[in-house]
């Protein structure tokens, strides 16, 4: 049976200053998906991020996890950062410790482990995510892209079973972007569960095996990531473009496209093995 790790009904969120950024949302999320969270700016995916990890309730509506609803005292709240881990999208609001590596350990460290299996987890995950030359570096002196890994180093530190990942490669350059990618490919398990919210239809499209948008404060569109780029009336709304690879394959058939949509290339090597295989060119 597919486990659920996150049941969310009717969240509304509304803040301070009256804004309303989520609006009776409703979502399951299952156990063991890469999910990709698409929207325009504003759409309310980082609010729902916060939500989804306990650093903001709902005004109404209620969020499980695991089959529990979420509490809000100081012990749910450790034991629940315990599981979600979450990278925000501004690293400023992660980071705070002196140098790379104090930051890093920071987690790991409230967890209780001791002291060696610390040291060995930050190792670990500073070389994963290429940090380690950074280490006794302070944070606020390092480049956004640098910011972001050292952040993400941080969470794989703690080793949870949900990642929250929001908008983790923007700032990143090419070759790092995909580092990070090929990393959570790397971590990704049937127990793991990782949700990102990114504006880059490409990556999204070639990684991710579900699907969410959201528009306005709600989810429009939950799925496999190929219907819905066939869905004009969703890319419009969520100020989305269609992958590259999706547009290309559609243009060489004229049309064609073809109606199981398993047949829709997800990557480069996908698209020119196709096209040698279908002679097309
Ligand atoms: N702390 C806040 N106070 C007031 N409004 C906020 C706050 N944070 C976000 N918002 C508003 O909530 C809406 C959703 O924002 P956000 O969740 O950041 O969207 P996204 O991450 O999809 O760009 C936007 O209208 C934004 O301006
Ligand atoms: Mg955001």
């Amino acid at each position: 049976m597919e486990e659920h790790i996150f049941n969310i009904e009717g969240l509304t969120h509304q803040f301070a200053d009256g804004t309303f950024a989520i609006k009776d949302l409703s979502l399951t999320v299952q156990q063991g998906k890469k999910i990709a969270l698409l929207g325009n700016n504003g759409a309310g995916k980082s609010t729902l991020f916060l939500h989804l990890n306990g650093l903001l309730q709902p005004t109404s509506g209620t969020i499980r996890y695991k089959g529990k609803k979420i509490k809000y005292d100081r012990k749910a709240l450790l034991s629940l950062r315990k599981q979600v881990g979450i990278v925000f999208q501004d690293p400023d609001s992660q980071l705070f410790s002196a140098n790379v590596q104090q930051d890093i350990s920071f987690g790991p460290m409230n967890l209780g482990w001791e002291r060696n299996v610390v040291r060995e987890k930050v190792q670990w995950a500073m070389a994963q995510t290429e940090v380690t030359e950074l280490k006794d570096r302070p944070t606020h002196f390092l480049s956004l892209g640098q910011k972001k890994r050292v952040a993400i180093a941080g969470v794989l530190a703690m080793e949870p079973d949900v990642w929250l990942l929001d908008e983790p490669t923007a700032g990143l350059d090419p070759y790092f972007s995909r580092q990070i990618m090929a990393l959570l490919d790397s971590i990704h398990h049937p127990d793991k569960t990782i949700i990102l919210s990114t504006h880059d239809v490409n990556l999204a499209y070639q990684w991710a095996d579900e699907v969410v948008v959201m528009n306005d404060g709600k989810v429009i569109y939950q799925g496999d990531p190929v219907s819905v780029f066939l869905d004009e009336d969703i890319l419009m709304r969520a100020h989305l473009e269609k992958p590259w690879v999706f547009e290309m394959f559609q243009a060489l058939l004229q049309s064609r496209i073809p109606a199981e949509k398993d047949l829709v290339p997800r990557t480069k090597e996908e698209l020119l093995r196709k096209m040698e295989r279908e002679r097309i060119y």
